[in-house]
């Protein structure tokens, strides 16, 4: 066993000091504000560690899914390492073995209908490559999201994601608009002849989770292929058995025709994510092999821990237990004073009041469950733990938060 990276510096002031001298002062400020003085250490499985004084807390951030399997699961850990051994990024000009049986596995969770695909190292760049491909094949310019979406940082994402990702830059692009989230009369009125893509969160994360009303989903898609429009899902964090099934919109039985999956996908070891299409879709990329190229981008690393994480979510049982736990999670918190939203252990505690989940988040990590609140909903707190949790964790965990919301 090697011995484990030491901590850059000897202290938590002297951390604090240099993120803020070099990251952002403004999160140090804001965090102190906050009484949150944590500094991530080690950690394993459904726990991090605080890097100076070794508080431990259960991960129900999960960074939004990427922890899905938890905190260095040993299967995606052992495929990584043992392909450190022998491989590495691979060259995303050539033929890739690893790429095709990655994009083949994919395209078998959706019963072959996505089957063409186009990898890349995060979500953002997955989401701008479903909106890119949309207006190409379309000839078409424009695009429709939700307001209160959050579906990147990179610049056609953060353009489809609410207006407080791209004003803060002044950065406006032509062609996105916005609608409520749950509202087929507005997407009605705004699906034109010029609508290349409606890129919706199958159930909006940042917003709080809303869940789609019966019909919703499937009444935008069938919108879109009144007109002409490609339909897009991004289960960036809904997706790969978060939601108890595969992908989250099974639940609402639509055939998007294009889907983004990242997050969960690199097994919170490496970067790697994937825009799946139908042929109809990627046979831009028959007609334009070298159009998009991105140098990590499916890098052959990432297909192996990919392929890996799929295996983990595809093992008999995986997503009946996912379901099962979140049963028994809200179950236990079905007594607080808050709205329970879930979908498997996709899950948000909606409070009467504004700010209330920023208030809860607090009272979690004072308790040592890590969870934060919806950024464009005050009022909820978003809690995802890790789907491998065992039996004695999930008591253990319905008590911490039961004890710190109570
Ligand atoms: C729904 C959704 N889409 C896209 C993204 C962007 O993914 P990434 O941070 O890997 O670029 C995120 C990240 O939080 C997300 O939550």
């Amino acid at each position: 066993m090697s011995r484990p990276p030491q901590q850059p510096f000897t202290t938590r002031d002297a951390t604090m000091q240099a993120y803020a001298d070099h990251i952002s002062r403004g999160k140090v400020e804001l965090f102190e504000e906050l009484g949150i003085d944590l500094v991530l250490g080690r950690r394993d499985g459904p726990f991090f560690w605080d890097a100076f004084d070794d508080r431990r807390f259960y991960n129900c951030h999960c960074n939004g899914g990427v922890f899905n399997l938890g905190h260095r699961n040993p299967t995606i850990v052992t495929a990584l390492r043992d392909a450190l051994d022998h491989i590495d990024v691979g060259n995303h000009h050539l033929v890739s073995g690893w790429k095709a049986e990655l994009a083949r596995r994919l395209a078998a969770t959706t019963g072959d209908r996505l089957s063409g695909a186009v990898l890349s190292p995060s979500g953002s760049e997955a989401i701008d490559v479903a909106i890119k491909t949309a207006t190409a094949v379309s000839g078409r310019r424009t695009i429709v999201s939700a307001h209160g979406a959050y579906h990147g940082h990179t610049g056609l994402a953060a353009s489809a994601a609410d207006a407080r990702y791209h004003e803060p830059y002044g950065l406006a692009l032509p062609g996105f608009m916005h609608v409520p989230w749950n509202d087929l009369p507005a997407m009605d009125g705004a699906i034109t002849d010029d609508t290349a893509l409606v890129l919706l969160e199958t159930v909006p994360a940042t917003l709080g989770m809303p869940m789609p009303d019966d019909g919703y989903l499937a009444g935008v898609q069938q919108l879109c292929r009144d007109r002409g429009a490609f339909f897009a899902l991004d289960e960036v964090q809904t997706g790969l058995g978060r939601s108890g099934r595969m992908w989250c919109f099974e639940h609402d039985e639509v055939e998007p025709d294009i889907l983004v999956t990242g997050k969960g996908l690199g097994g919170g070891l490496y970067p790697i994510a994937a825009t799946l299409m139908t042929p109809a879709v990627h046979r831009f990329y028959d007609d334009e092999p070298f159009v998009h190229v991105s140098s990590y981008g499916g890098s052959d690393l990432g297909c192996v821990v990919a392929l890996a994480v799929l295996d983990v979510v595809e093992e008999p049982g995986f997503l009946e237990r996912v379901e099962e736990v979140g049963m028994r999670l809200e179950k236990e918190l079905t007594p607080l004073p808050c709205e329970v939203r879930r979908r498997g252990l996709f899950m948000g505690l909606k409070w009467p009041d504004e700010g209330a989940g920023a208030l809860a988040a607090a009272a979690c990590i004072e308790a040592g469950v890590f969870a934060v609140f919806a950024n464009n909903d005050t009022s909820v707190l978003q809690l995802l733990p890790p789907l491998t949790l065992d039996d004695a964790q999930v008591d253990e965990l319905a008590e911490l938060l039961v004890g710190a919301l109570a």
